[in-house]
């Protein structure tokens, strides 16, 4: 799940509502509570709107997925309101997409993980797929073929992946939001995914008796108290980092996570019969008050964004799986039906009132209290009318299933247990020997003869650099690779020392060793001997003049290959030797002190977060101009101090002056070719700021400079410096054995190389690439 919390940021939506107006409204979707014909005539409106969204029945598509912008666990929690709605209304028209869209995401190990998404999947996202199976189970749903996964077969499996990734290694325990450490959001425990968990082990737990779920369940329960992502007023915090021993706790209240527990803690009850699940039960109806406005009464609204109309595109799905709950609790916890069902009927007839949009009158808008369409539309906001809707049904139909009890879904206590491999699995991408070529790989062990004062080195990772491309496409204003005869770019190596020369005696076969942008210099030169040596007039630039790290093996002279120190992974190390060390040599250069106010425009890919990281070590106050959630994210978790999104800001130039004391930025560093155009605005007022050039447009291409009067009365200083030199190496990689320079690379394995070049050709990447020599597919 992409769910971003920190900042709030104005909405995207209005540009949807533009597009919308002018919409004839011709209908609505009526909604008489008493009568059950009613319920299921809405339900099936505004179920028919929804499934407009849906395209994977159709041939040629995927089956499971929603378009863009919809991520992949929205689909999950798709089902499981089709699973509902057949339950609830006896209409089976879903029932086959559902089937199919399940069977066809559960994947390998039946557990929701399937190639296409594991690589970027989430306990959250896992945990709303288990959820619809577990539901299936529960409502006796049409059973697969014999020969298929079976629905209580794949909750276990979720159950069973989910278990060992339970991490006692920090903050005590629970899950982390992300499954894999490549991921953003892997050092972020968070309430939805350990109350996921929670919620499918209490039905597990209650379907088959099996006492180890419920033992689960009590330990993610109880964690959740202790850590403090739940208050002792039983209110739900998103989450916090594991980095800092989960503190602070970051404070923001979404329905989902109340729901998530209400439930978790009816069937404990409902299982167990102990006054401590009901007193839990009951407190959490009573905390959830905070989700129910005043006027109209009992209506349930999202408070973190819809009053601010920030809701991003999973949250307008979240007060749903409330209601889904919710409605759920009254037939595990009877004794909630009151005060539950005051609260499903208002906001459900609250949410019919909105489902006046488009041209069949049937869509529906985000905020139930308008009590009226907002002129949006959202696959999210659609599925949650449907879920607040349909479950006022839930006093018509029978209580879930259990095994003993009428179930008839085939279980398996171990299904899914082979854990999956800890690195994801590829893509189907079969890689070609033009493919090889075409990105100069070349992994043979070549048997090279080595100088006497070379080692030889075998590269475990690479990092990729946008850099290469220009080297590939030759737009750079030097000679093109295929002047020197190299096909292999790549400058961001790190391996070990395989042999060395006669008389090399710094390093030994064995050690780590790291190759930089550049291979070697003359090392007798003004320039070389005045820390200046990346400007050397013979210096040998790696994956140029010669072959660079997009192959394994590479001769390096023993003099200027950079130990790498324990502590400091290959992966991190390689995109340390360019571009961790370029932005750290630029911030030694900019002699900005602590304190500095320091921006990095489009600083949301590879160097600029590295910059982030490193700047905020040095004890300056980074702040990112770029756009996505992925890339705020990112920022954010990495050190900046604020992040602004130009897309969604009108003047971003302002926001920054703003946050920068209201003054100006003290630096301003330029990562990327495209910030160069309005840099200088970012200084501001403030006086004897200085603007640093870090990244390489393609040679004339762009200009940059300001007015005479700039300089003259802010004593304006711009400049610019080249890569790191082998000191600024060692220091940045001092910088990565602190723990003050993270991982944020993906990771890729070698024969899906090409892909990842053609990633970063198109510009798709948020952190950095680096690719794995020891890992084929
Ligand atoms: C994975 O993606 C590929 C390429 O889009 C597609 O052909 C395949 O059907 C997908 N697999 C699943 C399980 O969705
Ligand atoms: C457990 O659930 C069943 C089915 O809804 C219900 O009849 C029973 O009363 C519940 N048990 C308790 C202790 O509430
Ligand atoms: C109970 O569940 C655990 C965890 O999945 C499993 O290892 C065990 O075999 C199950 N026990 C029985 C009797 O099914
Ligand atoms: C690098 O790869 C070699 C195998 O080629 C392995 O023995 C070594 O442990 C790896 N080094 C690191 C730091 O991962
Ligand atoms: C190694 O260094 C020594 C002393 O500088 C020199 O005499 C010898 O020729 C060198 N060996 C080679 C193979 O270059
Ligand atoms: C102007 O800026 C430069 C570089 O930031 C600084 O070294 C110098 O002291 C400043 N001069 C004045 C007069 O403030
Ligand atoms: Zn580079
Ligand atoms: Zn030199």
């Amino acid at each position: 799940m992409r769910v971003f919390s920190h900042t709030s940021r104005p909405s995207w939506m209005g540009l949807l509502t533009a597009a919308l107006m002018g919409t004839s409204t011709v209908k609505a979707v009526e909604l008489d509570l008493d009568d059950g014909d009613s319920i299921k005539k809405a339900a099936k409106e505004v179920a028919t709107n929804m499934m407009t969204y849906y395209t994977g029945m159709n041939p040629g598509d995927n089956p499971g997925n929603l378009p863009d912008p919809y991520y992949w666990w929205e689909a999950g929690a798709m089902f499981n309101a089709l699973i509902d709605y057949w339950f609830y209304t006896g209409d089976d028209t879903w029932n086959d997409i559902t089937i199919q869209g399940m069977l066809w995401q559960a994947g390998d190990n039946k557990a929701f993980m399937p190639n296409n998404q594991s690589k970027t999947e989430g306990n959250d996202d896992q945990v709303f797929w288990g959820f619809a199976a577990m539901s299936a189970a529960e409502r006796n749903f049409p059973n697969p073929p014999e020969d298929q996964p079976q629905w209580l077969e794949m909750a276990q499996a979720v159950f069973n992946t989910q278990a060992p990734r339970w991490d006692p290694s920090s903050c005590g325990g629970g899950l982390r939001w992300q499954i894999f450490t490549w991921n953003n959001g892997y050092n972020y425990k968070n309430t939805i995914s350990t109350g996921g968990f929670f919620n499918l082990a209490s039905r597990l737990a209650k379907y088959t008796k099996n006492e180890t779920y419920a033992e689960w369940a009590e330990k993610a329960w109880d964690w959740t108290a202790d850590v403090g992502f739940m208050t002792p007023e039983y209110r739900f915090w998103d989450g916090a980092s594991d980095l800092s021993n989960c503190t602070p706790i970051n404070q923001i209240e979404w329905t989902y996570n109340a729901g998530v527990y209400l439930l978790g803690a009816a069937n404990m009850y409902n299982l167990t019969e102990e006054p401590k699940w009901k007193e839990r039960t009951e407190k959490i109806i009573e905390s959830s008050s905070v989700f129910f406005a005043h006027d109209p009464p009992d209506v349930m609204y999202e408070r973190a964004c819809e009053t601010v109309s920030t809701c991003m595109v999973d949250q307008r799905s979240f007060k749903g799986y409330l209601a889904r709950w919710m409605a759920q609790t009254t037939q595990m916890a009877p004794f909630t039906y009151d005060k539950v069902m005051k609260r499903l009927r208002a906001s459900g007839q609250a949410a019919a009132k909105t489902c006046t949009g488009g041209s069949k009158g049937t869509t529906c808008g985000l905020k139930w209290t308008d009590q009226k369409w907002d002129k949006t539309k959202d696959f999210g906001q659609q599925m949650a009318a449907l879920e607040v809707i349909q479950s006022n049904l839930i006093t018509r139909v029978s209580a879930p299933v259990t095994d003993d009890d009428g179930g008839t879904s085939r279980g398996n206590p171990n299904a899914g247990s082979k854990p999956p491999k800890t690195v994801p699995p590829a893509l189907a991408y079969s890689i070609t020997t033009a493919d090889k070529a075409g990105a100069g790989i070349l992994t043979a062990l070549v048997m090279i003869g080595i100088g006497p004062d070379d080692v030889l080195i075998k590269l475990n990772y690479t990092g990729l650099c946008s850099s290469d491309i220009h080297m590939m496409q030759g737009d750079l204003g030097v000679p093109p690779m295929s002047t020197f005869g190299v096909r292999s770019p790549g400058h961001e190596g790190a391996g070990v020392v395989v042999k060395i020369g006669a008389n090399v005696t710094r390093f030994k076969v064995g050690d780590r060793a790291g190759i930089k942008p550049i291979m070697d210099t003359c090392g007798s030169c003004g320039h070389c001997w005045d820390d200046k040596e990346t400007y050397c007039k013979a210096a040998i630039h790696t994956g140029l003049m010669v072959a660079g790290t997009y192959q394994q093996y590479l001769v390096s002279p023993a003099r200027y290959a950079s130990p790498i120190p324990d502590g400091v992974s290959d992966e991190v190390a390689a995109p340390v030797m360019c571009s961790a060390s370029t932005v750290y040599r630029s911030l030694i250069e900019s002699n900005l002190r602590a304190g500095a106010w320091v921006v990095f425009p489009g600083g949301g890919g590879g160097v600029g977060i590295q910059g982030v990281q490193l700047a905020k070590a040095m004890g300056m106050r980074p702040v990112v101009v770029d756009t996505g959630d992925a890339k705020q994210k990112l920022a954010l978790e990495m050190g900046a101090e604020a992040f602004v999104d130009f897309k969604e800001v009108a003047d971003p130039t302002k926001a920054v002056i703003e946050i920068a004391d209201g003054i100006g930025a003290h630096g301003v560093f330029v990562t990327a070719p495209a910030a160069y155009k309005n840099a200088i605005s970012f200084t501001g007022d403030r006086i004897g700021s200085v603007v640093m050039c870090i990244g390489l447009p393609p040679v004339g291409s762009m200009t940059l400079g300001a007015d005479p009067c700039a300089f003259v009365l802010k004593n304006l200083t711009i400049k610019g410096t080249l890569v790191g030199s082998r000191r600024d190496v060692a220091m940045t990689l001092d910088f990565a054995r602190r723990g003050m320079l993270q991982q944020i690379s993906e990771v890729y394995p070698v024969n899906r190389m090409p892909e990842a070049v053609e990633k970063l050709r198109k510009g798709q990447v948020a952190g950095r690439l680096v690719v794995n020599f020891n890992w084929e597919e």
